[in-house]
């Protein structure tokens, strides 16, 4: 396994699996190519010794608090060997590393493997998106994860992408702000009313999941 910053050239392969992954909700070509170009976030892929046998993005703009798992798939043949669990360790690395401090992500409420995989890092239901899959018509379980509270109990994993230094200008905590001044979006949920709340799905056509 090797995993390696996604470039552009990386598009075909990566939409081969995403077709194959998503059958139902595919990205587009053209919203795929607009992730990887974005300065906003980073895409990681997993080479294989035949190609590309994972993908997985994550959107964390520098300086804000909150980022976002946007996709994470493992090609099926190389399923159930740890690869969906390193290169989900390796994008929080990435955020952590982009200043984030709180993860995110929606999972379709039918996908218990993808789910267990998030909970087994930490992360833990926050609501549900009803009706967030479409045309399935299936809800979006959002998740969180404190990501300090996730460093600090795998530290080994998250040496692969250092931690803000005080140099860093993205990370707010040690820059003299008061880190409890940033809203997170956990913070306005509040905690612990979770699964009975529904989040309104989102305006934009994009589903992270
Ligand atoms: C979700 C996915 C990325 C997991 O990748 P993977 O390489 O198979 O996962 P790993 O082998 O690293 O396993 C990590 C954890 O996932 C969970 N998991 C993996 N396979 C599982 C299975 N068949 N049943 C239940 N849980 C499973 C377990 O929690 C596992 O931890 P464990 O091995 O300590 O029990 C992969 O199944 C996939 O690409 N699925 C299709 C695309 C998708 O659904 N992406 C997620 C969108 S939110």
């Amino acid at each position: 396994m090797s995993l390696r910053t996604a470039t552009p050239d990386d598009l075909a392969d990566i939409m081969a699996l995403e077709r194959a992954s998503f059958p139902t909700d595919a990205w587009s070509e053209a919203m795929m190519a607009e992730e990887l170009a974005s300065p906003h976030g980073t895409y990681l892929v997993d080479v294989g010794l035949h190609g590309l046998v994972g993908y997985g993005g994550v959107r964390a703009v520098r300086g804000a608090a909150d980022a976002d798992i946007q996709t994470i798939a493992i090609a099926a043949a190389a399923r159930g060997r740890g690869r969906g669990r390193a290169l989900l360790t390796a994008l929080l690395a990435a955020a952590r590393e982009r200043g984030a401090r709180d993860m995110f992500l929606e999972v379709r409420a039918d996908n218990p493997v993808a789910e267990a995989l998030y909970a087994s890092v930490g992360f833990t239901e926050i609501g549900r998106r009803p009706r967030y899959y479409q045309p399935d018509d299936v809800d979006a379980v959002v998740m969180r994860l404190d990501l300090a509270a996730w460093a600090a109990a795998s530290a080994p994993a998250s040496t692969a992408f250092p931690a803000p230094t005080s140099e860093d200008p993205t990370n707010l905590g040690a820059s003299g702000e008061d880190p409890s001044s940033f809203a997170t979006f956990s913070e306005l949920r509040g905690p612990g009313d979770a699964a009975d709340a529904a989040i309104a799905a989102p305006a934009v056509q994009e589903r992270a999941r």
